[in-house]
């Protein structure tokens, strides 16, 4: 399915992806990140690939107040506008110029992308994307995004469905720069879409020429995973500390943080 379509038959049951024990640490681990990374009372966030808009949520429970959210599908917005009340939404492809939006660059003291970056089939759609995060970012505003694990084809964590997440296809890419992924999730309806992740020295090439600092690189920790187990995730298997190992060890996503040059 064509990646400009694929989310829009998924909306509806797309939130179910954030209770998958591959995925449900990413959450504490974004609140901890977030709170480390400043003080965001009042602060205008520009969400790009929102999808339903955890992101903005999220932020809205820091004290963020203006909420902006770009994605390709707008069945996944029309959620998003359900569950964030006073966002503002646009349509649109985040690798492309985001000009015709009428944001004002330079505006946004955050801009999130979490699971933008892995829509990029080469390092132009990468330059597209680093180049609307740095327009519309402050300077010294925060980037803080989820990208899938770059440093191995597939991680051991998602190579089975253990941890209700699975890359079922991995393909090196023709030009060499990555690779692309169909992912499958166990819920009822299944969710199942189709990424690019390209290698981790071309995301942060793009990233300094677009004009950011270095990339700080954040995994799921043991505390993390304590406090998914406290929530019952995982069912019976989840209460035991040590089947949660591999996706401790090899895990399937990193929360990123870098800041623009001022
Ligand atoms: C895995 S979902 C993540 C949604 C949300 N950020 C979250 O964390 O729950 C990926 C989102 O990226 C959007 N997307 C994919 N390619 C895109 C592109 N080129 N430009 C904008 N959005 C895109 C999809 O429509 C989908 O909503």
């Amino acid at each position: 399915m064509s990646s400009d379509t694929q989310y829009d038959s998924l909306a509806t049951a797309y939130d179910l992806v954030w209770k998958i024990p591959a995925v449900r640490p990413l959450l504490p681990l974004l609140t901890s990140t977030i709170k480390a990374t400043g003080n965001f009372e009042n602060a205008a966030v520009l969400d790009l690939a929102c999808g339903t808009g955890i992101g903005l949520r999220i932020m809205k429970s820091f004290g963020a107040s203006k909420l902006v959210g770009v994605d390709i599908s707008p069945q996944m917005l029309e959620i998003a506008k359900t569950t964030v009340p006073d966002i503002t939404v646009h349509t649109a492809d985040c690798s492309k110029p985001l000009d015709h939006l009428g944001l004002e660059p330079g505006s946004f003291d955050v801009v999130l992308g979490f699971w933008l970056l892995n829509y990029c089939p080469s390092s132009v759609e990468m330059a597209g994307m680093w180049g609307n995060i740095s327009q519309f970012l402050k300077p010294g505003g925060k980037f803080v995004g989820i990208i899938e694990n770059h440093d191995v084809a597939r991680p051991s964590s998602v190579q089975d469905m253990k941890y209700g997440g699975m890359m079922s296809e991995v393909k090196e890419l023709e030009n060499g720069q990555g690779w692309s992924v169909h992912v499958v999730f166990d819920t009822t309806p299944k969710i199942e879409f189709d990424a690019h992740r390209l290698r981790g020295p071309i995301l942060e090439e793009e990233a300094r020429k677009a004009g950011f600092g270095e990339i700080k690189y954040n995994r799921p920790s043991w505390d993390d995973i304590g406090l998914v187990m406290s929530e019952g995730i995982g069912g019976e298997d989840g209460k035991k500390k040590e089947w949660w190992t591999e996706l401790v060890e090899d895990p399937p996503n990193y929360v990123i943080v870098t800041t623009k040059n001022g």
